[in-house]
């Protein structure tokens, strides 16, 4: 696998690629990889002739008092993990490569409607800062497929509306979620907690679960059904940020009448924010 950090050594490799007549899936991440991030890159070996890895903790996504100084930088064991995984190049760019200028002067790209509720609310311009740099990503790396992990299932809606609305011509695809045995969605935070946090995080997973199963078995009142769901997650020593049922198309506040929601829930356990997410077709 190559590794290049610079836009000159990006454009030569993918020239390469495409002399060759290859086509290409790209799989954008902020590194410190586990098994979903490689489970993105083997879809992406699936579906192209050659899997494009970028690898840049984008600051423009975290608000002045998140975790970008602490954000997990495992650069050598990401590059080995993208190696056996069979990736062909990694893009690893420095923030001045992406913002020559800094963040605050450069252009964003901002997708309005999807981008106020859940994270968004809690993360105020969040996905201004993930739709932008992915935009940019996009550009560089050109590629035919690009593919984003299904935790992040409103990041994903983000940029699917970003993509249609700004016309960029590539295919975005969803990969399902990877858990660990006992439910946790896998997660580059999941490292900041501590053993006994750890052993309580699936709990969040299991609220998911225990919520769909009432609207299987019929139940209506929607809001009740979160506030009970927060209720537990505080008592088993979460402290819920949203835990919501929403339409998994448009993100709006779903009724008992519609086939295809989803459940989102994000909470604390100590210091760690941990988000999940089920989706549901009725
Ligand atoms: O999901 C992530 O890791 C990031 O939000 C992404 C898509 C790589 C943009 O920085």
């Amino acid at each position: 696998m190559e590794v290049v950090t610079n836009l000159s050594a990006l454009n030569e490799a993918l020239a390469r690629f495409e002399a060759a007549g290859n086509s290409t899936a790209f799989v954008p991440t902020m590194g410190n990889l586990h098994a979903g991030h490689i489970s993105l890159v083997e879809r992406g070996l699936a579906l192209a002739d050659t899997v494009v890895v970028s690898i840049f903790v984008n600051p423009m996504q975290f608000g002045p008092s998140e975790d970008l100084d602490a954000y997990p930088r495992t650069l050598q064991a990401d590059i080995d993990k993208l190696q056996a995984a069979g990736a062909a190049l990694l893009f690893a760019p420095s923030p001045d490569c992406i913002y020559p200028d800094g963040v605050a002067a450069h252009t964003q790209v901002i997708v309005p409607g999807l981008t106020d509720v859940l994270c968004g609310a809690s993360r105020p311009g969040h996905f201004d800062g993930v739709s932008s740099v992915v935009c940019k990503l996009l550009n560089m790396v050109a590629p035919d497929i690009a593919i984003f992990g299904e935790k992040d299932l409103q990041q994903l809606l983000v940029i699917r509306k970003m993509v249609t609305d700004l016309c960029l011509p590539v295919r975005i695809e969803g990969v399902g979620i990877a858990r660990d045995t006992d439910g946790l969605a896998l997660s580059s935070r999941n490292g900041y907690l501590s053993p006994a946090e750890r052993e309580v995080a699936p709990g969040l997973q299991h609220s998911l679960q225990m919520c769909a199963e009432h609207i299987r078995n019929g139940a209506q009142n929607f809001a009740a059904l979160c506030q009970d769901a927060k209720s537990s997650l505080s008592a088993a020593g979460f402290t819920p940020d949203y835990f919501e049922i929403r339409r998994s198309n448009d993100l709006q506040l779903a009724r008992p009448d519609d086939t295809s929601i989803a459940i989102f829930a994000a909470a604390k356990l100590g210091k760690t924010r941990l988000i999940d997410n089920l989706q549901l077709t009725l």
